[in-house]
Order: structure tokens, then sequence, then C-alpha cells
């Protein structure tokens, strides 16, 4: 165990540095970094010295991969707030890694363009957090992953080198495309300082409808339905299960059920976004029309304005929070086949009995569950009935243990029921390449016993 004075001792010179720099605090040594430069130099002196690191974003991350565990200093990136440059005929944003998404899709509302990401952490997370963790989203079945919509990035490596790969360009195969290394990494190859995206125009028609289904074939053929029936203009399509919805119902005081006449068990959310006002709400409303005789759907609403809109959202969205508000809770973010993702809910159900809250929701159209249990307080036996069950389930079922969380601290030992030896071995050899000390983002990612 280190001492406060010890670790003072180690970080002395960089206390220098960020006193340079006017920006640092002594009790856990945060920096908040301006400029690459400032970020290359502070780098380059923690590699020399094998000092410890955590990037840190909006810190909005749910699997630990922001924060630090031992004695690593934090660099922070939120003065990292520029936007750089914005293409109003390709759509190519270039920012820096600190700007909060809000204030991007604010940015970009004003000159007819979206961001090809939203979450509701918007507010405070920032865009470098989101490219390192690979974040997906309410809109990835639109627009697709990071992997597909950013274009470029500048990252600075362990040992300071600075990383110009901040290319605009939507086709380009010159040699091995070496961004991709960094989206998703959690800051465990280098620190990403910038970033080129391409974003797509602000379109005048979005509808969302909010419904009902009995039952969980139902959202699935209703998906499918939706794919075929709504085709391009389809730009959401998120689901919750009656748990989630009695969560959000009893504990955030300002939403109301918009389907009040009766219980159901499922709720699917499903939002089209097109340029023909006219064509695009006759077209929902022939798809729920459909929907509804077939019996796929028992009940809806379509959003007649905004405020309808966003209160449709806030449900959706309100399931974290109200889950937060409830209890303790175990979170797992899981991919699987649409057509199993509900079986694992149901058998997390009956093996918890009454000890706890189990709860599905998520990104039904990309195959993306939130499997939620909520207790009152966290329990030792409990989670030995949850982990590995549910690890070894989403392995069998060749899922993944990580969808869009990314596996930051807390996952980072699970890896292997997601992937297969030799590729974290490869994982494991690329890290040690590019971070031959480990001093970036320790204890995350990859298991700690491959670097030693
Ligand atoms: C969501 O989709 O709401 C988040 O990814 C899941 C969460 O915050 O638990
Ligand atoms: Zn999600």
């Amino acid at each position: 165990m280190m001492t406060i004075s010890s670790i003072l001792r180690r970080y002395s010179g960089l206390k220098k540095l960020f006193k340079k720099m006017k920006n640092y605090k002594l009790q856990t040594l945060i920096g908040c970094i301006s400029t690459k430069d400032q970020l290359s130099q502070i780098l380059k002196y923690c590699n020399s010295r094998c000092l410890a690191v955590v990037p840190q974003g909006g810190n909005t991350g749910l699997v630990g991969g922001s924060v630090p565990v031992f004695d690593e200093v934090i660099i922070n990136t939120r003065r990292m707030n520029s936007i750089i440059s914005f293409d109003e005929t390709s759509g190519v944003l270039v920012c820096e890694a600190g700007c909060i998404l809000e204030n991007l899709i604010s940015f970009l509302d004003k000159k007819g363009f979206i961001m090809p990401l939203d979450l509701g952490a918007k507010g405070s997370c920032q865009i470098g957090g989101n490219v390192s963790t690979n974040a997906g989203g309410l809109r990835l079945v639109r627009y697709g992953s990071l992997h597909g919509t950013v274009l470029g990035l500048e990252a600075v490596l362990a040992n300071g080198d600075v990383i110009d790969m901040l290319g605009t360009l939507r086709k380009d195969n010159t040699g091995y495309d070496l961004k991709h290394l960094f989206i998703g990494s959690e800051g465990s190859l280098g620190i990403i300082t910038k970033i080129s995206i391409l974003t797509p125009p602000k379109l005048s028609s979005v509808n969302i409808a909010f419904l009902a289904c009995q039952d969980y074939v139902s959202c699935q053929k209703l998906l499918f339905q939706a794919k075929r029936r709504l085709g391009e203009i389809l730009s959401a399509f998120e689901f919750l299960d009656a748990q989630a919805m009695n969560l959000v119902l009893n504990h955030l005081d300002s939403v109301r059920n918009p389907l009040p006449s009766s219980v159901y068990n499922f709720y699917v959310l499903i939002e089209t976004t097109g340029s023909e006002e006219s064509s695009d709400k006759e077209k929902l409303e022939a798809f729920l029309l459909h929907a509804m005789e077939s019996g796929l759907v028992s009940d809806g609403a379509i959003a007649q304005d905004f405020n309808q809109a966003s209160s449709f959202w806030h449900i959706r969205e309100g399931v974290p929070e109200a889950l937060m508000k409830a209890g303790a809770v175990y979170k797992y973010d899981l991919s699987l086949p649409v057509e199993k993702m509900y079986d694992l809910v149901e058998e997390m159900r009956i093996r918890l009995g009454e000890k706890a809250n189990v709860v599905g929701y998520g990104h039904l159209g990309d195959g993306n569950l939130h499997l939620n249990i909520s207790a009152p307080q966290y329990d030792d036996s409990l989670l030995a009935q949850i982990e590995p069950f549910v690890y070894e389930w989403t392995s069998r079922h060749r899922g993944s243990i990580s969808a869009e969380h990314g596996l930051g601290l807390m996952k980072a030992e699970k890896i292997f029921y997601s992937k297969a030896s030799g590729t974290v071995q490869l994982m494991a050899s690329i890290k040690k390449l590019l971070d031959p000390s480990g001093i970036l983002n320790p204890y995350k990612v990859i298991p700690t016993s491959l670097l030693s």
C-alpha cells in the first residue's frame, strides 16, 4: 500500500508540470489537459517513470473504465472542447475529444445536421469517451456503429507520440486502418484527442410511436415487420418490459403512462426519420394498423407534438435512472440473437425468484439486451446466483458479454466468454507493443495476467 506522501514524492515532477499548466489537484492528481502537446508531455513523463494514468471524459461509463484503481493519475479531457471544422457538403465534423455530445448535437442542429450517435448520458458524456468505448446508443439501428461513422482520429500514445490519423475521407485503403484499434479500446492503447465524424443531415419528419405488446414473440415479429415496412425511415426500435415500465412509473415523477388503459407485458418505442412529412406519417400509421390488425400490437400511441415525443423517449431513457433509484442494481449489457434474447431474462427470473426484480430493456433493433437485476442491497449470495450463469448463458448462445458499454474494470476478466483465447492473446500483444510499461488505463479491458 502506498502512502499519500510517497505517491506525492513520485509525482513531484508531474506536479510541476501540471502547476505550469495551472491546473492540478493534489489529492488524486487530476490533470485537465488543454492541448495534445500537454498530453504528450505528461504521458512521456509518466511513461519514463512508470506512472499509470487513467483517461477520463464525462465519467459516465458503466463498467468502471474511467476510474482509477490505485494511485493512477487521472487525465481529464474536458478542456479539449473545441469544434475544429465542419464541412456542410460532406457533413464531416472535426472536433476535440472533450466536446460534450449534447453540445455537438446543438451545434449540428443549427447547421441542419445530427450526430449519428445519441444516448441518455448526452448531457455529460464526451465524444472522446464515446469513441473510446465505441458507444452504441439509441440510433445505431439507423446510422451504424462508430467504426463506420468515425472517419479519423488523433491519439497520443503511452510514450507521448502523437499519431495523426485524422482523415476526413470516406474511402481510404492505404494500409492498415489503425484508427479502429483506438475505437472501443477504452484508453488502453492511447488517448484520443481529436475525432472526425460523418454526420447525417437533419431530416424534417420525425415520428414516434409508443406501443404495447402482450408477448416477446410479438415484439420480435414487429421488428421483422418494421424493417421491411418502414425500411429506410426506421431510426430507432427500442423495448422495455413491464418490470422496466413499472420502475419508471414508480420512481420518476415526471413520467406518465401513454397507454394507461391496461397493463401490458412489453412496450416498444419506434421512431422514424425521413424527409417526406405526410408520406412518412402515413407509412407509420399503415404499419401500425397492420400490426394491430394482425394482433402483434395490443395498444399504441403516435406522438402528436414535440412534447409528446420527448415524453415517450423519457420513458425509455429513464429506465437506468429509475433502476438507480430503486436500490442496488447488477447491470449486464449483452448482444444476443433477437429470438433468444428474452429467454435469458425469463430464466434469470426463475433462478432468482423473489430475491430480485429482473428487468429487460434495450436496443431490440440491434440485438442488444440490457439485463438489469434490481435488489434492495448488494449481496454476494445473489451475485453468485447471477454470475457466472449470465456469462455462460451468453457465451453458449454465441453472444457478447458487452454489446456497447465496454469491458472496463468490471468485465475485463470476463473477456474469454466472448473472445477466443488466441484473439485475446493477440490483443495483449498489441497492448504490449503500444504500451510496453502498461501505464495506460491499467486493469481495464485485457486480463492483467496476460500483461505481466
Ligand atoms: C441505455 O441504453 O439506456 C444504456 O445503455 C443502459 C444503461 O444505462 O443502463
Ligand atoms: Zn444502451
